[in-house]
Formats: structure tokens, C-alpha cells, sequence
């Protein structure tokens, strides 16, 4: 009888370790995404953002054809159908513009191109006569997996500093967000995600899957 009694115990405590294990395993497939891109440093912030959330971040070199469009929301999310149709999990991409105000909101969309033909100090040169350097950051991340298809979108005020700065990727020289003395590249990563235009934008998004989206299936 007491043998009969631990036999029975032994098995239950395999049973809930197997059922602990694959609910782990589930648990930690569902929080699994993709982010497509070939920018390194972007996930670099990513991943450290969404560990916080716990949601784990696998880094897949995705190059897409980039659709022409005044709106960052119409490129991600052409962006990410464009992935997913190669990929075929869920995934996120993130697409970024800089808004300067006294260029009429140029390079906005265009500023992966802007940067690669005039460069940070290009864009000094554009603001050198005037008195107004206010800008905005803007990051637009969309999410697609097969029925959902959805873009959360964050924004940084700041201003373009005088000068180019050490540090960071991008823009990160020239761009001061607000209630800073420093530019992004002189904050650090740490520091840059507590403020960053990224970081309001994956907040948004996490919030919104980890609230309701993880808890249902995405196999
Ligand atoms: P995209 O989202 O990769 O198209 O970014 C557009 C341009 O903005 C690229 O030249 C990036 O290097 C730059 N960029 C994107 N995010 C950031 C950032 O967080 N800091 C500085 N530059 C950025």
C-alpha cells in the first residue's frame, strides 16, 4: 500500500513536470518574433527593450524593396507583408524617419537616403542660416503575423545639435532629444532607450501583445 502510494506520488510529480515543461515551451514559442532587417544596431535596442517585456527577439538579415510613400506607416507595413510572405512567422519591422521643422519635415521618409548621400554633415550645412533646428524622431514598428497586421507607432521631440557628436549609429550625432544637453550617440544605448522614439514605439507595441495577443495561438 505505501509503495503503491509513492508509485503514485512519483507520477504525479512527472506529470506536472511534463505538463511544466511543454506549457514553458509553448509559453516561450508564443514570445518569440522575428525582427526583420539588416540594421544591427537597431536590434540591438529592440532586443534590449523586449527582454524587459519578456519577449524574446531572433535577428533574421531581411533586405526589402523599399515602396516610395510620404508615410513611414505605408512602408512598414509593406515592409513586414513583404517579409512575412518569406519568412512565414510573426515578425516585426521597424521603419524610422527625421522630421526637421525648418526643412518642412524633410528627410522624413527619405532619410536612409539622405544619410547615405549627405550625411550628417549635410544636413548641418541645410540648417546652417536658420535660427529654428527643432525635430522629431519617428519610429513606426509593424507587426504581422498570419491574420494580424498591425503598426504601433512612437515619437521623440529634440533638436539638431550644432555639431557632430561621438557615438551611437545614424542620426544619433546630431539629434538632442528633449530635456537633454546631449545628442543620442553621446547618451549611450542605455540611456538613448530610456528616451528614445523606438522605445515609445516598441512600449506600445509590447503592451499591446503582451496584454491580450500572447496569451493567444500563433503556432
Ligand atoms: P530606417 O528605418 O532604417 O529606414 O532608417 C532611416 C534612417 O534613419 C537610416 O539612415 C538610419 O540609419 C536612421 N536611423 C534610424 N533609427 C535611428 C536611430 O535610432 N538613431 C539614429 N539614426 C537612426
Amino acid at each position: 500500500m505505501e509503495n503503491e502510494l509513492e508509485f503514485r506520488s512519483d507520477l504525479y510529480c512527472i506529470c506536472m513536470l511534463n505538463f511544466l515543461f511543454w506549457y514553458l515551451v509553448f509559453f516561450l514559442k508564443l514570445r518569440r518574433i522575428i525582427f526583420a532587417s539588416t540594421n544591427e544596431s537597431k536590434f540591438n535596442e529592440i532586443f534590449l527593450y523586449l527582454k524587459t517585456f519578456n519577449i524574446d527577439i531572433e535577428f533574421v538579415r531581411f533586405e526589402s524593396i523599399e515602396i516610395q510613400s510620404s508615410r513611414l506607416e505605408e512602408i512598414a507595413l509593406q515592409k513586414s507583408k513583404e517579409a512575412y510572405g518569406k519568412i512565414g512567422e510573426p515578425l516585426i519591422v521597424e521603419d524610422t524617419g527625421l522630421f526637421i521643422d525648418s526643412l518642412k519635415g524633410f528627410p522624413g521618409p527619405y532619410s536612409s537616403f539622405v544619410l547615405e548621400t549627405i550625411g550628417n554633415q549635410g544636413i548641418l550645412d541645410l540648417l546652417l542660416k536658420k535660427t529654428k533646428r527643432s525635430a522629431l524622431f519617428r519610429s513606426i514598428v509593424a507587426y504581422k503575423d498570419s491574420n494580424r497586421h498591425m503598426t504601433f507607432s512612437g515619437d521623440t521631440k529634440g533638436t539638431i545639435s550644432e555639431h557632430i557628436t561621438e557615438g551611437g549609429w545614424g542620426y544619433d550625432p546630431i539629434f538632442i532629444p528633449e530635456g537633454s544637453t546631449a545628442t543620442y550617440g553621446q547618451l549611450g544605448i542605455t540611456n538613448k532607450m530610456g528616451v528614445s522614439h523606438r522605445t515609445h514605439a516598441l512600449n506600445n507595441f509590447a503592451e499591446w501583445y503582451s496584454g491580450n495577443y500572447s496569451r493567444e495561438q500563433e503556432f
